[in-house]
């Protein structure tokens, strides 16, 4: 079996839903059947009250994980140092989980990963965050692995990085709403309850979902015309209650398509930005321009975005096996990880949304690998 540690630590996340858990219980003996045999090797030492998403940064100079001049394929995007910035100790930071040494998370080991993985799909879904945490995933296994053959590959929307002598598929689905907009003659439609886009997902071994960025967009940069629910079509409405109607809808169709004894699912938390100094102490900032540091500490002074609580209401609710990779409180305390002009528009534009590489996503695989080793 082996996975004790993990239904513990989902326990205390989801105390509220005792059915939920005793249902989570049930699928994952199911999922160990055909993953569970390396299982329990990585439970380690670590101790059954970890949260490993509570915690602060700690600098270490062993870290990156990998030197992004030497990660052929990473985007100009996340490409910071190559870009210009002139500071590497943002860098150089690993995340300790609260409760101290028993609670550490394994160093990612791309090689091992590699293995757990062999024959295996993974595919990540969702905006340029998504891609974020994709180009930083590929990035350390090739440097973990630089002999092994690779091969990037695109089509459509979907991009495969696949590891060709472990039979290892790393993919990228750009799809910024997870439901589906479709053009028709009154103009670009959201439509909340439509999600043919799953498609793409049905029978992948792995599977990181993130949506959010893109229901705040009004204007020029925003991709839609009218949103639809139902056969009711609205010029637009709250979009927090647009956000939460979709993943609802999303939600549906975990619960209709998911094998939990082939498929893990994930959603990405919450992808903090940084753009108002108040929030963390420093009024004078008016963006993450010059930030060298992390927030000290645990506890960001400006809380969470209310996304997260959106999230995790619908979350809660599924009934099959979903894990949350809640990333957003580490994250916010990273106010000096983001791109600012070193990132794809240069000094004419400020990027403190997306995260450079090497840099937090990697945090986010790290924890990745501890939750499925
Ligand atoms: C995240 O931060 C908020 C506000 O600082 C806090 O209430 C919450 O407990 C934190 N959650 C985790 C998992 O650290
Ligand atoms: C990364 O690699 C480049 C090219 O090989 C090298 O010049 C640079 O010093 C390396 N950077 C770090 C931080 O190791
Ligand atoms: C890369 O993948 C494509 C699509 O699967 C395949 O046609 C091509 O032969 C592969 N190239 C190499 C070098 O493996
Ligand atoms: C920054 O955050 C503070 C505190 O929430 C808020 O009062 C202020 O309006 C924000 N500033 C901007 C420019 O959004």
């Amino acid at each position: 079996m082996g996975w004790g540690w993990w239904e513990q630590r989902q326990c205390s996340r989801w105390a509220s839903s005792h059915s939920f858990h005793r249902i989570l219980a049930l699928t994952l003996m199911v999922w160990g059947g055909t993953w569970g045999s390396e299982a329990a090797q990585g439970r380690g030492n670590r101790g059954s009250g970890c949260d490993l998403f509570r915690g602060s940064w700690v600098a270490d100079q062993s870290y990156p994980l990998y030197n992004s001049s030497t990660c052929p394929f990473v985007e100009r995007e996340f490409a910071c140092l190559r870009n210009g910035r002139p500071d590497l100790a943002f860098a150089k930071y690993l995340w300790q989980p609260l409760g101290g040494g028993s609670c550490s998370l394994s160093r990612f080991n791309g090689r091992v990963f590699l293995e757990r993985m062999r024959g295996k799909t993974i595919m990540f879904v969702g905006d340029s965050l998504s891609r974020n945490q994709w180009q930083s995933l590929t990035c350390m296994l090739h440097s973990a692995a630089p002999d092994a053959k690779y091969n990037i590959t695109r089509q459509g929307d979907v991009s495969t990085f696949a590891f060709t002598d472990y039979g290892v598929k790393v993919m990228l689905d750009r799809n910024v709403f997870l439901v589906d907009v479709v053009r028709e003659p009154v103009g670009r439609v959201l439509k909340l309850d439509s999600i043919q886009g799953g498609k793409l997902w049905m029978g992948i071994d792995m599977l990181i979902f993130n949506t959010w960025h893109w229901w705040n967009r009004r204007g020029p940069s925003q991709p839609w015309d009218y949103i639809q629910e139902g056969k009711q079509i609205y010029k637009d409405m709250d979009r927090m209650v647009a956000f939460e109607k979709a993943l609802t809808t999303w939600a549906g169709w975990v619960e209709a398509n998911i094998d939990p004894a082939k498929s893990k699912v994930f959603f990405q938390g919450i992808s903090p930005s940084h753009y108002n100094g108040t929030l963390w102490g420093e009024p004078s900032a008016k963006s993450c321009l010059g930030q060298k540091q992390p927030v000290p500490g645990s506890t960001y002074p400006g809380g969470l975005p209310p996304a997260v609580a959106v999230l995790k209401g619908v979350l809660s609710k599924i009934k099959k096996p979903v894990v949350l990779l809640d990333i957003t409180n580490l994250s916010l305390l990273r106010k000096d990880g983001h791109p600012s002009i070193y990132g794809l528009g240069g000094r004419t534009a400020m990027d403190c949304s997306h995260w450079c590489l090497a840099g937090v996503p990697d945090t986010w695989n790290e924890i990745l690998y501890n939750l499925i080793l």
